[in-house]
């Protein structure tokens, strides 16, 4: 597959979805757990769009995407490899060839995670990663498509507020010593707190892409799973447990999730994160109307707590110990 840069996972969904023809009758299946930002980024094309449920444990409710593939003009379903971890592929492979529609994975929590050296984002008929998520840079989506194409768009430019994260990453006690003083601080029990909903169509900026191609992406996917290691053994001791229990080498782990009692316990594991200067958070930004109806969608937001990896072992071994 041919690999296309752009400034984020969105851009890349967008711009592989420009490879086809869709009229504004066509209709796309995506996950009911999904940021609002990439139903929005489907909106923009004039989509519609359908769900099927995920279960608890983030795989598929098969009987749901079962129940909505008879519906008309149904033109892709969205597979999600959430946090990192492979869905399993053949099934929806086996189903998007039977009903004539294209399959598109999207890889944006995992960027560069491989299974059974198949590089995942690249097992659909197009797929997509954010490597802008796991590696310290300032832009940064991979479209991953068969055809060949000029796009010719403008680069994206760096913030101030890019800047100044990019510049604390490379100080990791000067950003601890930062984020534990910190008063203004996004409020990760807080669904309504949202702050990423723009639809960008640009290139990645220059710096980020020689960064990506640079990185040893297998000494970044050692240093992650390493600390999932740790994270899962603290779990344990504190009676909770990770939902994925395969984390593997070859996966690039965007975070650990797990399910904490209840809301209230799990802004305690925020406020604890904060506390200790590293950053706990909840995901991802759902849309109003999951939090207006309280969905069963929101009901599990309210639980789920995500445990970084981007941190140096060390430090989580100490703050674990
Ligand atoms: C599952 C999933 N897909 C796609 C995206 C979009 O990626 P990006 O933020 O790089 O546009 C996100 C994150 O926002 C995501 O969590």
């Amino acid at each position: 597959m041919k690999k296309y840069y752009f400034s984020h996972g969105r851009t890349a969904l967008l711009n592989g979805l420009k490879f086809y023809n869709f009229s504004d009758r066509d209709s796309i299946l995506i996950p009911d757990y999904l940021c609002e930002v990439v139903e929005l980024t489907l909106k923009s094309l004039n989509l519609k769009i359908l769900k099927y449920e995920m279960k608890d444990d983030f795989t598929i409710n098969m009987q749901s995407l079962k129940s909505k593939l008879k519906l008309k003009n149904l033109k892709a379903i969205m597979v999600v490899n959430y946090f990192g971890f492979p869905q399993n592929i053949k099934v929806l492979k086996k189903i998007c060839k039977k009903n004539k529609i294209l399959l598109i994975e999207d890889n944006s929590h995992g960027y560069g995670g491989k299974e059974n050296s198949k590089l995942l984002g690249t097992r659909g008929n197009f797929g997509f990663s954010s490597p802008r998520k796991v590696l310290q840079i300032y832009s940064g989506g991979v479209l991953y498509h068969k055809n060949i194409a000029s796009i010719k768009l403008p680069k994206y430019k760096r913030t101030i507020k890019d800047f100044i994260i990019q510049l604390l990453s490379k100080h990791f006690s000067l950003k601890t010593l930062i984020k534990k003083n910190l008063i203004l601080r996004k409020d990760f029990s807080d669904p309504t707190n949202q702050n990423d909903n723009i639809i960008y169509n640009t290139y990645i900026d220059d710096f980020s892409l020689s960064k990506i191609r640079q990185k040893n992406i297998k000494i970044e996917k050692l240093k992650r799973f390493n600390n999932y290691k740790i994270w899962k053994n603290y779990l344990i001791k504190n009676n909770f447990i990770p939902i994925f229990n395969n984390a593997d080498k070859n996966l690039m782990l965007w975070c650990l999730p797990f399910y904490a009692k209840n809301a209230s316990d799990a802004k305690k594991w925020f406020d604890w994160g904060q506390r200790q200067g590293i950053t706990i958070f909840s995901w991802p930004d759902l849309s109003i109307d999951n939090i207006s109806k309280n969905t069963k969608c929101f009901k599990r937001w309210k639980r789920l707590v995500c445990l970084p990896l981007d941190i140096p072992n060390n430090y989580l071994k100490h703050i674990c110990s």
